[in-house]
């Protein structure tokens, strides 16, 4: 099945208050027209090899285009954000409708757990694992409430680096079953946790330098990877592993503290548990 990502145009897009340390500094200085010609390269490169689809982007919301955050999709469920912020929650209206006009079942966590849906919580791409990251916007809250939800195990991890604020900013399971990941923006016992459950051959930690470049906030699409800068030693790495890596800058989304991963939403995502099965049916026959 070809892959299906959910983007949001930057029509309304800017850096209009300050809600990660990205942002510092950066009030009033996003350069409109750049941001839309990144946004548009960064879709067309997508579009190569996935379907894009799209939202309406709603005036008086400058980070709606960060996609990711409209919530977490798992086959046709769709669990819907509750932003910490009070800046963000005028988007959990827009997304809601446009999740449940496309035939998804829209699902609501309580009112006092906050959610911040692809931003915190990725599916791994071997096992039948949902990684939820907590410790800055999602809450710890959502660890039972999501196993109950969707029927799947929760590993949460803490993340302690408030510039790597969301778990797409420092960490990227990939097809194949292997992670992409910053060590440092976890406690050391959420580090103890990863490496226990994965082999050292399917971690591929990267340095200091490529995490700030964003390059954990990377889109897989099967063996396509889309990320705003990767290191030769880094890009060696993942091609190294079989994967293809495309390379477009994303420098005005990274001054509201967003990058490729931020600005998609992967809409395609079936229950690893129904997949294998799948599968497994169809080499039987
Ligand atoms: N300015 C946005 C915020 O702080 C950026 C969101 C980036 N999204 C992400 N999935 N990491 O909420």
């Amino acid at each position: 099945m070809t892959d299906q990502f959910l983007m949001c145009a930057p029509h309304h897009f800017d850096v209009a208050y300050v809600i990660n340390p990205w942002m510092e500094g950066n009030v009033a200085h996003c350069r409109q027209d750049e941001a839309l010609c990144q946004w548009n390269a960064l879709t067309q490169l997508i579009g190569r090899v996935a379907d894009v689809e799209s939202i309406v982007p709603a005036r008086g919301l400058p980070d709606m285009v960060f996609t990711a955050n409209a919530g977490m999709v798992l086959a046709d469920k769709f669990i819907l954000s509750r932003f910490r912020h009070a800046e963000r929650t005028g988007e959990e209206a827009h997304f809601a409708r446009w999740f449940d006009e496309h035939g998804f079942t829209v699902l609501r966590l309580p009112p006092d757990v906050h959610f911040e849906g692809a931003g915190d919580a990725l599916l791994d791409r071997e096992e039948a694992l949902l990684w939820l990251g907590y410790g800055h916007r999602s809450s710890q809250a959502c660890v039972p409430l999501l196993e109950e939800l969707l029927d799947i195990e929760v590993e949460p991890l803490r993340l302690a680096d408030e510039r790597f604020y969301h778990l797409d900013t420092c960490f990227c399971p990939l097809e194949g079953g292997y992670l992409m990941y910053y060590p440092p923006a976890f406690d050391l016992a959420s580090q103890a946790r990863i490496q226990a459950r994965l082999p050292a051959e399917r971690r591929i930690p990267v340095s200091d330098a490529d995490a700030l470049e964003f390059a954990c906030n990377a889109v897989n699409s099967a063996r396509h990877i889309f990320l705003n800068r990767a290191s030769i030693t880094l890009a060696g790495e993942l091609q190294s592993r079989g994967f293809t890596v495309w390379q477009t800058p994303l420098t005005e989304f990274m001054k509201a503290g967003g990058s490729a991963k931020c600005l998609t939403l992967k809409l395609t995502e079936e229950h690893p548990m129904l997949s294998r099965d799948v599968l497994g049916e169809k080499s039987v026959a």
